[in-house]
């Protein structure tokens, strides 16, 4: 392994931005099966990938989860060429035994309920990070959101009450005009020890 060049970089992180507005440009179907082939190979406990994305794309489904919106998010979010709602499998260790052959790590979970959601939370959303960063990778803009009603996107979408709903995102090819400059980042002494 060696270092990713400056341009990598600076796609991933260093001019990368969070980014709500976005040029009229569809996201194909191709470039969302190679975002979700990216984003899976991050890690996650046990191999479990408790992460469920939902992608949405047409204007009924839409109108739908502008339903849940703030009303801070919900321009943004009918505007955007393509919306995700991240939410997590409540039932994700009974994927276990294929996804984790080398442990019984299903009978764990068996015999600790209340390990599952915590587990779930923790797993899917590291998966929403390796989501943005598998977009910037692909040469979209993600603009990740938490302002919306968990229930109200959960009984729209997920009425069965498995999945449940943890950020939202809206994705494109960004614009950046307009956009305010990036807020102040911690320095290392403010935000590191070192032992
Ligand atoms: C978990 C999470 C929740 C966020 N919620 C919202 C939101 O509800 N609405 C919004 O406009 N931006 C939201 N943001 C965007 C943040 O404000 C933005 O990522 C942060 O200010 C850093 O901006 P930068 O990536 O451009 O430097 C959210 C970001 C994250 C990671």
């Amino acid at each position: 392994m060696s270092r990713i060049d400056t341009a990598a970089l600076d796609q991933l992180f260093t001019h990368a931005r969070s980014i709500h507005r976005f040029a009229d440009r569809a996201v194909d179907d191709d470039t969302l099966r190679a975002l979700y082939d990216l984003l899976k190979l991050g890690p996650t406990g046990f191999n479990a990938q408790p992460g469920r994305y939902l992608f949405i794309r047409g204007a009924d489904a839409k109108a739908k989860l502008a339903e849940g919106m703030s009303s801070a998010n919900r321009e943004k979010t009918l505007a955007a060429p393509l919306n995700v709602v991240v939410a997590y499998d409540t039932r994700f260790h009974e994927h276990l035994p294929t996804q984790f052959p080398a442990y019984d790590a299903k009978a764990f979970f068996d015999q600790s309920p209340d390990w599952i959601e915590p587990t779930a939370r923790t797993n899917a959303t590291l998966q929403a990070a390796y989501l943005i960063f598998a977009a910037r990778a692909l040469g979209l803009d993600v603009g990740p959101m938490s302002g919306f009603k968990a229930d109200k996107v959960d009984s729209a979408f997920f009425p069965d009450g498995r999945y449940r709903s943890l950020l939202l995102a809206n994705i494109g090819y960004g614009l950046r005009e307009g956009l305010q400059p990036r807020g102040p980042r911690l320095a290392f002494d403010d935000a590191v020890s070192v032992l």
